[in-house]
């Protein structure tokens, strides 16, 4: 079964080297990234002979022909054809959640590019970051891409959800924690993973952008696609569930579950599910 944690440390040392490219050409973070995702739309990262390596694609972007788009997207569980310039705004979600967060905590970060994303949106200035992700790699781009933005606190931690340490936050800290397109390869996932969560004293609340539709709502019109994806590839199966048994035990209650919230269709990997967990604070407990 494939270990994904390997995999994407391969991925990271490829795409090192093209923002290692970028970094010698600008020197703006939000420049960095634009140009970081124009080469990852004209290029697909796949293995051959054992190595991770970028190829370029056949065609290149229609921005006329996308006017009149076929790509199947969700909205809210509906599809319908869209152009693929529309976005679901992540960065600006997780940017007002952080407005009361001292510490933000992101779960499998990869190259830290949700936390930028969030930080360029406006995210809280004062508030810690903590880059969690298994691989050093990963870690390691981060923390260069993060010097091009000083006022950003940000710390890489190791992290797996097959082992799941999380890192440490002062007692009274507001934690805001999440993780996008991670938790889906939680495989076999730490399943004390919600009760650490939930053992820090402060509030904490918990965003999950995930490709879990089919684990919130097994009916759902792309679930038995989706799951099918899901375990072919050994990705996980039991998240949602164990957030609501093991999570709920510990005091983590579900506030929102948007299931096929955004993404595209005909990628069922690709179709994200929105779920947010929240837990009061000591304080707040003490008072009801
Ligand atoms: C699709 S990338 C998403 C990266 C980042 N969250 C983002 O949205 O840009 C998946 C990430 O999950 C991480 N990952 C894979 N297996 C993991 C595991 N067992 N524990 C923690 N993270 C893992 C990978 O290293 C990678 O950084």
């Amino acid at each position: 079964m494939t270990d994904w944690a390997e995999t994407y440390d391969q991925s990271w040392a490829a795409r090192e080297a093209v923002f290692a490219a970028l970094l010698e050409q600008e020197d703006s973070l939000a420049r960095v990234l634009a140009r970081f995702d124009d080469f990852e739309r004209a290029h697909r990262l796949l293995t051959k002979d054992g190595e991770v390596r970028y190829f370029a694609k056949p065609q290149a972007p229609d921005p006329i022909g996308a006017m009149n788009p076929t790509t199947p997207q969700a909205f809210h569980g509906q599809m319908l054809a869209a152009s693929d310039y529309f976005e679901f705004r992540r960065d600006r979600l997780l940017a007002d959640l952080s407005q009361t967060a001292d510490c933000v905590i992101e779960l499998g970060s990869g190259y830290g590019r949700q936390v930028f994303a969030m930080w360029l949106a406006g995210a809280n200035a004062q508030a810690r970051y903590v880059a969690a992700e298994p691989s050093a790699i990963g870690r390691r781009l981060t923390q260069r891409l993060a010097a091009l933005e000083p006022r950003l606190k940000l710390e890489c931690h190791p992290f797996d959800f097959r082992s799941a340490t999380l890192p440490a936050v002062a007692p009274d800290q507001r934690v805001l924690l999440f993780s996008s397109w991670a938790s889906m390869y939680a495989a076999p996932l730490d399943r004390s993973l919600f009760r650490a969560i939930a053992a820090h004293p402060g509030p904490v609340t918990c965003v999950f952008i995930e490709p879990f539709g089919f684990q919130v709502n097994p009916h759902a019109p792309f679930a038995a696609q989706q799951r099918g994806q899901m375990e072919a590839q050994g990705m996980n199966t039991d998240f949602f569930e164990a957030l609501r048994e093991e999570g709920a035990a510990a005091g983590l209650e579900l506030v929102s579950v948007a299931p096929d919230l955004f993404g595209r269709t005909d990628e069922t990997l690709q179709l994200a599910s929105v779920i947010i967990a929240e837990k009061a604070g000591q304080d707040a407990c003490a008072e009801l």
